[in-house]
C-alpha cells in the first residue's frame, strides 16, 4: 500500500461509516467533509496543526522543479500542509509522496500555484480578457488553465484576482478586470466557476482563491503595496463587490491583502476576515494570507515583533500563512501564554482539511498525479483553438480613420516597432508554465499570410522597448516609406506590469514614441498596435496615427489573432473596461465619478476642472470601435413608475449601419438622481453582446429591479432609495440617450 498510515486508514474507515449514515440522514458534502475534517483533526498534535496551517514555495531550478531542504524535512514532520509553486506530475507525486508516506498522520498536501491566465496555453491577460465582456469565454478560459494545471498535478490557484482599481500607475491592474464592480462581480463569477466548475471528481479543475482581501487595486499613488484609505460606503459600493461575487459563486479559498486599510493591514483585520467575510458573507473557506504579509505588520508598524503579528493574523482570522513561517515559529508558544486559543488553531486546520477532503486527497492524494493527461491535456489543439478565439475577443479598437483598417490582403506592409517580432513579452507577467517562444509572434503571423496571398511585407525594429538607441531609425524609415501602410507594434515589456510594477509615466516607455513620430511624418498611415498591461497615455498618437488597436498581451495565440483583426477576418468587439486618461495628471480617472457641486462646465472659471487639460479621459470605459457602424435609437421602457417589489423593462433598438456583420456590447447605465448620499453620475447596470448583419436591428431588452439601484445609504443601509433615476443605453459610458423613470414607495 503506498498511503503508509494504517492507523490513518482505519479512522478514515469508521469516519467512513459514519459519513454514510449522514450522507442517509441528507447532510451536505461540506458537512460531511466537516466531519471528516474533526475525526482527522482529533488525531493531530498542536504542532502538526500548525503545520496545516503553514505554506511554502518551492523553486525551479534550471532543470526542473526544486525543494529546499528544510522544506522537505518540514513536510515530512508534518510541519508543512501545503506548498506552492512546485508542478510537474513527477514533482509533486514527490512531494506527495514524503506527505503521505513518511509523516506521522500521512495527510496530503495541496499544491498550489499562481495560475492567473493559462498554465502551458496561455490566454489573454485578465484586464484584456475583461475587454470582451464575454462571460462564457473567460469561464472557457480559466476551467482550460485549471484543465491544463490539475493535469500537471496542481489542485489550488491563486486566483482570480478580483481587486477594483481605478489606477492605472499601479502594475497589477493587467491581472484584474478593470474599474466596474458590477462587470468585475460577473467576471470573478464566471472565472470561479471555471475554476472549480461542478467540482473535483475528475481531476480536472482547481480549488480558486478570491484575492487580494481587500481594497489592494486602490493604492494611494498607485504604488504596489500602498496604504489604501476610503470611506466604509466607497469600499462597500465599490470594491467589495466582486470579492462577494467570487465567495457566493462557491470559491473555496481567500487570500489577504499585503496593504492596510483605514490603517487595519487586511492581513490581521477581523472586521474585513471575521465580520464582513464569515459572518456577513457566510464565507466557509479558509484564508490564506499574501506572501510573508503577516511578517509584514512589523514594518507597518502594526505589531511589535513576528509573534506579536502572528498573534494578530492568527486571532483576525487567518488560517494559513504564506511562506512566512510565522506560524510555523511562533503559533505554539502563543497557544502555550493563552493569547490564541486552541479553538482557534482548529477551526482553521478544520477548513483547510475540509478543502483537501473536498479535492478528494485523502481517498486518493495522487488523484491528480497522472503522467499520461499530463501527456495529453496540456498544449492541445483545442486548447490554442480557444486561446485565439479569446485573444480576437480581447482586442480593443481605439481609432480608425478612413477605415484603414482592415488591411487589404494585396497591401504592402512595414512591421515596425521592438515587440512585431518579439514572442516572449506577448505571454505577459503571471504566464504559469508558459513559455514565450512558444508563441506566434505578429511577425511570424504575418509571413504566414504574405506568403499565402503574395503581398510585400518588410519589417525592422525600430528601437528596443526601452533605452534610447535610435541606430534603427533610419532602417524603420526606409521600409516604411517604401511600404502602402506602416503597422507599428509597440508598448510595454511585460515586466512593466504585474506586482511591484508600478509605473510614474504610462506613456509608452523609451524612444518608442519619437519613432512612431517619425513613421507617421513619411506620410504612410500608420496603425498603432499597442502590447501593454494597463492603459497608456497617447495623446499624440490619438491624434496622428491612422488607426490604435489595444491588443494588450494576448498569450500564445496574440501574433494569429491580431493578424486576424487587422486583416478583417475577425471584426473587433472588445470594449475599455479601465479609462484611458489623456494625462497621468488625470488620475485616478473613471466614469462612474459624482457630479459635485460644480460639475464640468468649459465656459466657467469655477468649476471642478484643470486649467491646463480636459476633464474627459482619452477613451472612456466601455469604449472600442468595430469595422462597422452601430447607430442606436433612445432607449423604450414599459413603464415609467414602478414600485420596490417591481421590475422596469428597458428595451433599445441598435442597427447595423455599416457593411460588415459585427458585435457589439450594448451597455446600460443608470443615475440616481437624488440621493441621501451623493450618488455616481452614472453606474453599469448591464450590457448584452449582439452580432448584427448589414443592415440589421435587434431590439435589446433590460430588465432593472429596485434590487440593481440599491447602494449603501446615509444610514449604511444596503437599499434603493424612492426617486427618479435617468436610465441610459449606449454604445460606451460616454455616449448615451436616456430616459427618465421614478421608484415610488
Ligand atoms: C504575491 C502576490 O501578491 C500574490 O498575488 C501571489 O499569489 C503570491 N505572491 C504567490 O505567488
Amino acid at each position: 500500500m503506498a498511503y503508509r498510515s494504517l492507523i490513518f486508514f482505519a479512522i478514515l474507515t469508521l469516519l467512513f461509516a459514519a459519513c454514510d449514515s449522514s450522507q442517509r440522514s441528507g447532510s451536505s458534502v461540506k458537512d460531511r467533509n466537516l466531519a471528516r475534517a474533526d475525526s482527522v483533526l482529533a488525531l493531530m498534535t498542536l504542532d502538526e496543526k500548525i503545520g496545516q496551517m503553514t505554506l511554502y514555495t518551492t523553486d525551479w531550478g534550471s532543470t526542473g522543479p526544486t525543494i529546499r531542504e528544510g522544506y522537505e524535512e518540514d513536510i515530512r514532520q508534518g510541519r508543512c500542509g501545503a506548498t506552492f509553486n512546485s508542478h510537474t506530475v513527477a514533482f509533486t507525486r514527490r512531494l506527495q509522496e514524503i506527505a503521505v508516506n513518511e509523516s506521522r498522520l500521512g495527510i496530503p498536501l495541496i499544491f498550489g500555484f499562481d495560475v492567473i491566465h493559462g498554465y502551458k496555453t496561455i490566454f489573454p491577460i485578465p484586464l484584456a480578457e475583461a475587454c470582451s465582456w464575454d462571460l462564457e469565454a473567460i469561464e472557457l478560459s480559466a476551467a482550460i488553465a485549471a484543465r491544463e494545471a490539475a493535469a500537471a498535478g496542481l489542485h489550488w490557484t491563486f486566483a482570480p484576482m478580483v481587486d477594483i482599481s481605478r489606477e492605472p500607475r499601479w502594475g497589477r491592474v493587467m491581472e484584474g478586470a478593470g474599474e466596474d464592480p458590477y462587470l468585475g462581480s460577473l467576471i470573478a463569477r464566471a472565472r470561479v466557476r471555471g475554476f472549480q466548475g461542478d467540482g473535483f471528481d475528475n481531476a480536472d479543475r482547481l480549488v480558486a482563491c478570491i484575492k487580494h482581501f481587500a481594497g489592494y487595486g486602490a493604492p494611494i499613488a498607485g504604488r504596489d503595496y500602498n496604504t489604501v484609505d476610503m470611506s466604509e460606503r466607497t469600499f462597500r459600493d465599490l470594491y467589495l463587490p466582486p470579492y462577494l461575487a467570487g465567495i457566493d459563486e462557491g470559491a473555496l479559498t481567500v487570500m489577504t491583502s499585503f496593504n492596510d486599510l483605514d490603517g487595519i493591514p487586511a492581513t490581521a483585520n477581523p472586521w474585513l476576515l471575521r465580520k464582513i467575510l464569515r459572518q456577513e458573507n457566510k464565507f466557509d473557506g479558509f484564508v490564506v494570507t499574501d506572501y510573508t504579509s503577516i511578517n509584514e505588520m512589523v514594518n507597518h508598524g502594526y505589531a511589535a515583533d513576528d509573534q506579536h503579528a502572528g498573534e494578530l493574523a492568527v486571532n483576525a482570522g487567518v488560517d494559513m500563512d504564506m511562506q512566512g513561517a510565522i506560524f510555523q515559529n511562533h503559533l505554539k508558544q502563543l497557544v502555550e501564554e493563552g493569547k490564541v486559543l486552541e479553538k482557534t488553531i482548529d477551526d482553521a486546520v478544520r477548513r483547510i482539511l475540509r478543502v483537501k477532503f473536498e479535492l478528494g486527497l485523502f481517498d486518493d492524494p495522487f488523484k491528480f498525479c497522472n503522467e499520461e493527461r499530463e501527456k495529453t491535456n496540456i498544449f492541445s489543439e483545442d486548447h490554442l483553438k480557444a486561446a485565439r478565439d479569446v485573444a480576437r475577443k480581447s482586442v480593443v479598437l481605439l481609432k480608425n480613420d478612413q477605415n484603414t483598417l482592415p488591411l487589404s490582403a494585396k497591401t504592402s506592409v512595414a512591421l515596425i516597432g521592438p515587440l512585431a517580432a518579439d514572442r516572449d513579452n506577448l505571454i505577459g507577467p503571471w504566464s504559469g508554465s508558459g513559455d514565450g517562444q512558444q508563441c506566434t509572434s505578429v511577425l511570424d503571423a504575418f509571413k504566414e499570410r504574405a506568403a499565402q496571398s503574395g503581398f510585400i511585407l518588410t519589417h525592422a525594429k525600430g528601437c528596443d522597448v526601452l533605452g534610447d538607441d535610435r541606430s534603427g531609425f533610419a532602417e524603420a524609415l526606409r521600409i516604411g516609406r517604401q511600404a502602402d501602410v506602416i503597422v507599428a507594434v509597440v508598448g510595454e515589456n511585460r515586466d512593466l506590469s504585474g506586482e511591484a510594477a508600478a509605473r510614474g509615466d504610462i506613456g509608452l516607455p523609451g524612444i518608442q514614441e519619437e519613432l512612431v513620430r517619425q513613421l507617421v511624418a513619411t506620410g504612410k498611415p500608420v496603425v498603432v498596435v499597442l502590447m501593454n498591461g494597463r492603459p497608456l497615455t497617447i495623446p499624440w498618437m490619438a491624434d496622428h496615427a491612422a488607426a490604435i488597436v489595444e491588443a494588450w498581451w494576448l498569450g500564445t495565440q496574440a501574433g494569429p489573432a491580431i493578424a486576424d483583426i487587422l486583416y478583417g477576418d475577425y471584426n473587433p468587439s472588445g470594449k475599455l473596461v479601465m479609462t484611458f486618461p489623456r494625462h497621468v495628471g488625470q488620475i485616478p480617472i473613471f466614469y462612474n465619478e459624482k457630479s459635485t457641486g460644480r460639475p464640468y462646465d468649459p465656459d466657467s472659471k469655477w468649476n471642478s476642472k484643470y486649467l491646463d487639460m480636459p476633464n474627459a479621459p482619452q477613451y472612456p470605459f466601455g469604449f472600442g470601435l468595430s469595422y462597422t457602424t452601430f447607430a442606436y435609437d433612445a432607449p423604450a421602457v414599459d413603464k415609467r413608475t414602478f414600485t420596490l417589489n417591481d421590475s422596469v423593462h428597458i428595451s433599445v433598438k441598435v442597427t447595423n449601419t455599416g457593411s460588415r456583420a459585427g458585435e457589439e456590447i450594448v451597455q446600460l447605465y443608470v443615475r440616481d438622481l437624488v440621493g441621501s448620499v451623493t450618488r455616481p453620475v452614472k453606474e453599469l447596470k448591464g450590457f448584452e453582446k449582439i452580432m448584427l448583419q448589414p443592415g440589421q436591428s435587434k431590439d435589446v431588452s433590460f430588465k432593472l429591479t429596485a434590487a440593481d439601484l440599491a447602494f449603501h445609504t446615509a444610514d449604511m443601509r444596503f437599499t434603493a432609495e424612492p426617486g427618479k433615476f435617468w436610465v441610459m443605453t449606449g454604445p460606451n459610458s460616454r455616449d448615451l440617450h436616456s430616459i427618465e423613470i421614478e421608484l415610488v414607495d
